[in-house]
């Protein structure tokens, strides 16, 4: 297999814009579907300070390269949840990652600061790792991004992370979701940062590739509290469509935005319902739909601080 650019021996095939690519030219097409992302979905500028939240996993790792390569003003957020071994490896790799670029990184320690680990924390108030896990970097994202004055808050999720999203949303019929679910979310109040997928557009296969061709050093191993099986299924199901019939994926889940854009206009007008709904947590002055924060709600439960 050949890369349809250069002729180069091709490292990916990519059935879905019927084409390959060499590994030049791979780093290439991810970068542009970026910049794509970011223009049409109007995210950032380069006069944007971009904070960026990394897992230590291969697309958030990927998406931190691509914007400094890119020249953007670039810092990184590194939650660290205190799961043993898992956390210590990949805070390690987010470190010698940001270190070696000279970026600027944001760690939160939550044994520290929320008094114990996500496991120890979700068993105190009988809910799923993953849910309690949700809650709490959601919340540092925001926090973190508000008070050191960061234009946008980026995230890695790719288009089989948004696909699958979307099909579980669309299987429930939750529709107080797919109104929020979109790659750019503004910034609908003061305290509520606006958050950002530049990778919606970069199909997860495509991603992996980007960093092993660039040999980016990320962590391979999964978090040990097994990620929702659904989602899961849901990547599976897709890709199995995808296989069967390229393009599927991105069709779906493009299709949906360009019908959010030209329909009711709901996810512009997001800013507006957001305005009503929230106001400052009276403990922690985050924004919130109730008096107290779930956030809060929780560490109250738990009683570790
Ligand atoms: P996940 O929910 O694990 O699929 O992660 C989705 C995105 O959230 C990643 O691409 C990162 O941008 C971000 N993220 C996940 N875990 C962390 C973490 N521990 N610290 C900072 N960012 C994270
Ligand atoms: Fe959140 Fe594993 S529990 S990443
Ligand atoms: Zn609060």
């Amino acid at each position: 297999m050949r890369c349809r650019k250069c002729s180069n021996k091709a490292v990916l095939g990519i059935p879905r814009h019927h084409t390959a690519f060499c590994g030049t030219c791979l780093t290439d097409f991810v970068s542009q579907q970026v910049m794509r992302a970011i223009k049409e979905e109007d995210m950032f500028t380069k006069a944007d300070r971009v904070l960026v939240a990394v897992s230590g996993g291969k697309d958030s790792l990927s998406l931190l390269d691509v914007l400094h390569r890119l020249g953007y003003d670039v810092a990184g957020l590194y939650v660290d949840l205190g799961i043993g071994e898992y956390s210590r490896l990949s805070k390690s790799k987010v470190e010698r990652f940001t270190q070696m670029r000279g970026i600027r990184l944001h760690v939160h320690q939550v044994l520290e600061t929320e008094g114990a680990g996500i496991n120890d924390l979700s068993d105190l108030i009988h809910r799923p790792a993953c849910s309690t896990c949700g809650t709490i970097k959601r919340y540092h994202f925001n926090r973190t991004a508000v008070e050191h004055g960061y234009a946008v808050l980026a995230t890695g999720h790719n288009l089989d992370d948004e696909a699958a999203r979307l099909l579980g949303n669309v299987l429930h019929w939750q529709t107080e979701y797919l109104k929020k679910q979109g790659p750019s979310l503004p910034d609908s109040l003061d305290g509520f940062a606006k958050k950002v997928k530049p990778l919606f557009r970069v199909a997860e296969r495509e991603v992996a590739a980007y960093a092993i061709v660039n040999r980016l050093d990320y962590i391979v191993e999964e978090c040990p509290n097994a990620k929702g099986a659904k989602m899961l299924l849901y990547k599976d199901m897709l890709n199995r469509l995808e296989h069967e019939s390229p393009g599927t994926k991105q069709m779906f889940y493009w299709g949906f935005l360009a019908m959010q854009k030209t329909g009711s206009g709901q996810r512009l007008s997001m800013a507006e319902n957001d305005r009503a709904i929230l106001q400052p947590c009276l403990k922690c002055s985050q924004p919130t739909t109730s008096e107290i924060c779930g956030y809060c709600r929780m560490m109250a439960r738990a009683q570790t601080v």
